[in-house]
């Protein structure tokens, strides 16, 4: 017979992946029930910078739902974590030391979905002291799913995900984003589009940065790349690309931690091209 302390993640018999799936999957439902409907939209740090009550409602879903399973984990979501830079480096140190943290972007991809433009995403990832072990990105347009244990590979749709094999530029599809907050990074982003536009096959910006790297996972996208991201954009995209073969560092090369905010994900083939690139064009932070 199987011993509990033999199964992994899991507590009173129900795993931190099928709890972190079903979350995802409810929340996503009702947010995309009210896609482009909304009553308020308020801007946070700039005016590309959105929130709706649909991002705070399914916020509190999703912080609910979690909670009801496992009362005695934190909890990092977007909409909880106050705009100044001290509440967010406070975040992220509990984040690092927290036994179990749940990491949420309730919807990323709010322009879109203000704007009725179905490709925004729900993700949630669970971190071990510091390490992420669960990571889901839920597309409700497509009802596409992806999901990554540590350890355990990557899937969606009940398909194990591999990166594709394009191993140069030239004949890769890559994608990044327009950072919604801080100038600089904005900036820095502008001069890798300008570096890489013309060496790659093509670029993509849909707007959601967790989809843009579970599509990395997928192998629908060679790699991606943006600078001034935040914990909750990256955390279960970052284990979807890794657990699906692929290679995650910042600008500079240096791995993944959760402190992370300037990201370069890949296919691993193509990855040291895709970083001198940004770095002979002083495209890094
Ligand atoms: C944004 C999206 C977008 C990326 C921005 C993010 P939000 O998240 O991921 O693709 O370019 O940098 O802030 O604000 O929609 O959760
Ligand atoms: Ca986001
Ligand atoms: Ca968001």
């Amino acid at each position: 017979m199987v011993q509990q302390s033999e199964i992994p993640y899991v507590i009173g018999n129900k795993s931190f992946t099928a709890v972190a799936i079903n979350t995802a999957a409810k929340a996503g439902e009702w947010i995309k029930s009210k896609l482009g409907e909304f009553n308020s939209l308020n801007r946070k740090s700039s005016h590309r910078d959105l929130v709706t009550e649909i991002d705070k409602g399914a916020e509190a879903m999703i912080r609910n739902l979690l909670h009801t399973y496992f009362p005695e984990h934190s909890f990092l979501g977007e909409e909880s974590v106050g705009q100044e830079s001290e509440s967010f480096e406070k975040a992220i140190r509990g984040a690092m030391e927290a036994e179990y943290m749940w990491i949420v972007d309730p919807i990323d991809g709010t322009t879109n979905f203000v704007h009725g433009f179905p490709f925004y995403s729900v993700s949630i990832a669970l971190a071990h002291k510091g390490e992420v072990i669960v990571g889901v990105v839920y597309d409700p347009s497509r009802d596409e799913i992806f999901v990554a244990e540590k350890g355990k590979g990557a899937y969606v749709g009940g398909q194990k995900m591999r990166v594709s094999a394009e191993s140069k530029l030239t004949e890769s599809l890559i994608a990044t984003g327009f950072p919604v907050s801080r100038q600089e990074a904005y900036d820095v982003n502008m001069k890798g589009i300008g570096a890489l536009a013309s060496r790659v096959r093509n670029i993509r910006t849909t707007g959601s940065a967790a989809l843009h790297m579970a599509y990395v996972a997928a192998g629908r996208l060679s790699g991606f790349w943006e600078v001034g991201l935040n914990p909750w954009d990256l955390a279960a995209g970052v284990l979807l690309v890794t657990e699906s073969g692929g290679r995650v560092t910042d600008m500079n090369g240096e791995p993944y931690s959760l402190k992370l905010r300037n990201v370069l994900a890949s296919n691993g083939a193509i990855h040291d091209e895709f970083q001198r690139v940004l770095e002979d064009e002083g495209a890094v932070l």
